[in-house]
This record gives structure tokens, sequence and C-alpha cells, in this order.
């Protein structure tokens, strides 16, 4: 099996990686999983927003924080959060923040051709980043208009010169996120550093999923395509409460087991 090294570690490709926000999560998945992502998708997912744009610096410290904590296999990766990366100075800044409160080993930021100097800027200062292109859902405010990209050749051929362009500049790895497979191949065979990719396709080089999504813990209906629910906990979660609200009612719980004497 092909091995692929991120920083020093080499893992067996595919590379697999999944979001964690809290450290239970972070404890379940270390070591049996190639990357944590503390992703800013925590927005949407845990804190109920339209969007990822409201997550603030402090939402990352602390979620980071507690799950780098917890994490002492797998690499970590932390998001940076919307307008934290506008231009060099406040990227910087703000990397330098996060790295020393949170301790990751990679910094991801969401690229377009405008944030390429901001990404140069990282690297100099010698700071593991990686390129999230593609989707880029701190770029809209209404995920309903989120659309699959790389079904023009000139989308393509602009997704391909911004994935070239973040390795040429020193990027660890390129995130793809909903873009055609067709795409997600081509930037794969065209490029050294890893591809990882969220409805990106089995030809990329890993792939990252919202653990949130993989036990379908989430009351919202409307899933993108490429979301699979490897276990329905919204199910089974919902019947454990019933149950605990009968023998609350019924007055079964707590029973002499579970008292004090
Ligand atoms: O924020 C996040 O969880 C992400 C993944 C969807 C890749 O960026």
């Amino acid at each position: 099996m092909k091995k692929i090294k991120i920083l020093n570690k080499s893992f067996c490709r595919p590379i697999s990686c999944l979001t964690a926000y809290s450290p239970s999560i972070a404890k379940i998945l270390d070591g049996k999983i190639d990357l944590i992502l503390v992703g800013d998708s925590l927005g949407s997912t845990l804190y109920g927003m339209k969007n990822t744009q409201g997550v603030t610096m402090d939402m990352m410290k602390n979620h980071g924080a507690v799950v780098n904590k917890e994490v002492k296999r797998s690499l970590k990766v932390l998001d940076m959060p919307y307008k934290t990366y506008d231009n060099k100075i406040d990227a910087y800044k703000n990397a330098k923040l996060l790295l020393n409160h949170c301790k990751p080993d990679l910094l991801k930021i969401e690229i377009n051709k405008k944030k390429l100097v901001v990404l140069k800027h990282l690297v100099d200062k010698k700071i593991n980043v990686i390129s999230h292109i593609g989707v880029t859902p701190q770029s809209y405010r209404n995920f309903n208009k989120i659309k699959v990209l790389g079904r023009t050749n000139i989308e393509k051929q602009n997704l391909l010169k911004l994935a070239k362009e973040s390795e040429k500049l020193g990027a660890k790895a390129v995130l793809l996120e909903c873009i055609t497979a067709d795409t997600a191949k081509l930037i794969t065979e065209n490029i050294s550093i890893p591809t990882i990719g969220i409805g990106a396709s089995r030809y990329c080089d890993g792939q990252v999923l919202v653990f949130d999504d993989l036990i379908n813990l989430s009351t919202n209906d409307k899933k993108p395509k490429f979301v699979k629910n490897y276990f329905n906990f919204n199910r089974i979660a919902s019947n454990i409460v019933k149950k605990y609200n009968r023998e609350v009612k019924l007055k079964k719980f707590p029973n002499s087991k579970f008292t004090y004497i």
C-alpha cells in the first residue's frame, strides 16, 4: 500500500480524517484515524449557526485546546475562523494565538487566488498549513447556495492552478471540498502533496467527514450527497430518552441500586 507523509508522520493511502470538537469524541478518534480536525463546522454543527461566519477565535481556541489535549497519536489540525486571516499581519498574529493556545500540528485555511499571499506568509513563518479549496464554506452566508465545482473547464483549470500554487508555496496538503470526481483526479495526479477530499470522490489521497454526520447526531434531515451515516445515533438516543422519561414518571428510576444509604 502506498505511503503518504504529512510532516514527520507516514500513513497508508488513503488517509482518514474526522472532525472532533470535544474531548470525549477526540478520545474515541485518537489513534484510530490518521488526522483529527477541529473544524469551524462546529459553528453550524454545534452552535446551530446558519453558516461558519459567526465562529470566533475564542470558540476555536476553546475547542482546539480541549481536543488537542486529548489527542496523543493522530495528527491534529485546527481551522482558522472567518476573517482572522484576511491579510498577512492578522493571519500571522491569529495563527500564533491558535498555535500557542491549542498546539495543533497544522492549521487549515480556506484559499482563493487573493489568499495565496497569506498562505505564503504563514509558510515563510514556518507554520504548517493545509490549503482548503473548492467549496470554501466561509464564503457562504447561505449554505443552500453551495454548488459543486469543477463541472466547467474554467472551474477545473482554476482549481488545478490553485492546488498547484498551494503546493508551490509550501502547503502540506490540499483539502478539496465538493468538487467533481474528474477534477479531484486531475488535481491529485498533478500535485505531489496529499489531497484530502470531502465530497470530492475516491480519487483523493484521503477522506474527511464531520463526525456528527458519521453517526447521524444532527437533527437536520437535509444532508449533502457525500454524507454517509454509519450509525443512527439520533434514533437510538431518542428511544433512550423516551425510556428514561417513562422510568422517571413510573418511579422506576432511581431504584435502590442507584440510591445512597
Ligand atoms: O470545518 C470543517 O469541519 C471542515 C471539513 C468540512 C472539511 O472544514
